[in-house]
């Protein structure tokens, strides 16, 4: 008999184990779970409410004329210029709602991060320096210091691309 008292107890505590679960799982699994597959169905209207945080190059080129129309009808026009730049929905922001305040100065410390004035080589290397997985029909380089020594440069931890490659146009500086 004392056996079975204590099969009664293990039962019970599994079925308040069991219908716990299921009471809990009740309320924090939200209503619109599942019923298009294993998601939420109202995080796809969530999702593209969001703004998006990338514009374009056409919108910078709105402003940066210049720039865009270099860029464009050069040989570096297939990065876009938020692939080095980042994301520029907060830079233009900050730019058409408060022109006075000097930028890039005193923005630039208010807002460091609205956009990524380029450091001229990390961005270079994120495409160009050769890895195995990189498709080898992207023009690459094997080694800073090799690419610029071949070119007449001087290799130094403060080469970067730039000093003699134009980021706009790929072109090299005359
Ligand atoms: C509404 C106009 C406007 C748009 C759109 C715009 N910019 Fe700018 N941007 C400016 C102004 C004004 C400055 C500051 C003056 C300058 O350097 O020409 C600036 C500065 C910059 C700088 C230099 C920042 C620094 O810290 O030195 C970069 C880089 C830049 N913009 C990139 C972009 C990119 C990339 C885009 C598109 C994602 C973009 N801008 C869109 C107006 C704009
Ligand atoms: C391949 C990377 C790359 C792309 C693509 C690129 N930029 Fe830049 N950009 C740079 C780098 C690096 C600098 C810093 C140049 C320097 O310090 O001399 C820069 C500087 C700038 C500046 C500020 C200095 C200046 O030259 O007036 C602006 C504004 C700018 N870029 C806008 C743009 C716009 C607009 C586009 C797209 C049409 C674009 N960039 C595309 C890498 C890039
Ligand atoms: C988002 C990827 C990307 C980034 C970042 C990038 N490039 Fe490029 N670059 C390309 C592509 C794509 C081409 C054109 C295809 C090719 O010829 O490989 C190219 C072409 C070039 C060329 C050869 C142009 C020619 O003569 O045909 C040079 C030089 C170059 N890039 C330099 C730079 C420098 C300097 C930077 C940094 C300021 C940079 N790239 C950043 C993708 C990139
Ligand atoms: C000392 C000057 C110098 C520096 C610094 C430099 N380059 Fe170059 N680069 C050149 C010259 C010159 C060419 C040849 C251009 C030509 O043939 O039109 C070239 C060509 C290229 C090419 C095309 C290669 C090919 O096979 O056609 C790429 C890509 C490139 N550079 C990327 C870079 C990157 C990325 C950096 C920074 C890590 C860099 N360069 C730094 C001078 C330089």
């Amino acid at each position: 008999m004392r056996h079975a008292a204590h099969f009664a107890r293990l039962v019970a505590l599994l079925v308040i184990v069991v219908v716990g679960f299921l009471l809990v799982r009740a309320k924090m699994v939200p209503k619109d779970f599942g019923v298009k597959g294993h998601f939420r169905l109202s995080a796809i209207a969530d999702e593209a409410a969001r703004e998006p945080r990338h514009i374009g190059s056409d919108a910078c080129a709105e402003c940066h004329d210049d720039i865009g129309a270099a860029w464009r009808a050069g040989k570096h026009h297939v990065p876009q210029c938020e692939n080095c730049h980042g994301p520029g929905l907060l830079h233009t922001k900050v730019v058409a709602e408060d022109s006075t305040r000097g930028y890039p100065d005193k923005i630039l410390t208010a807002f460091p991060k609205a956009i990524n004035p380029g450091t001229g080589i990390r961005e270079c290397r994120w495409c160009h320096l050769k890895t195995f997985e990189r498709p080898s029909a992207l023009k690459y380089i094997v080694s800073v210091q090799q690419h610029v020594e071949q070119h007449g440069g001087t290799y130094t931890s403060a080469s970067r691309c730039i000093d003699c490659h134009d980021p706009h146009t790929a072109e090299v500086k005359r």
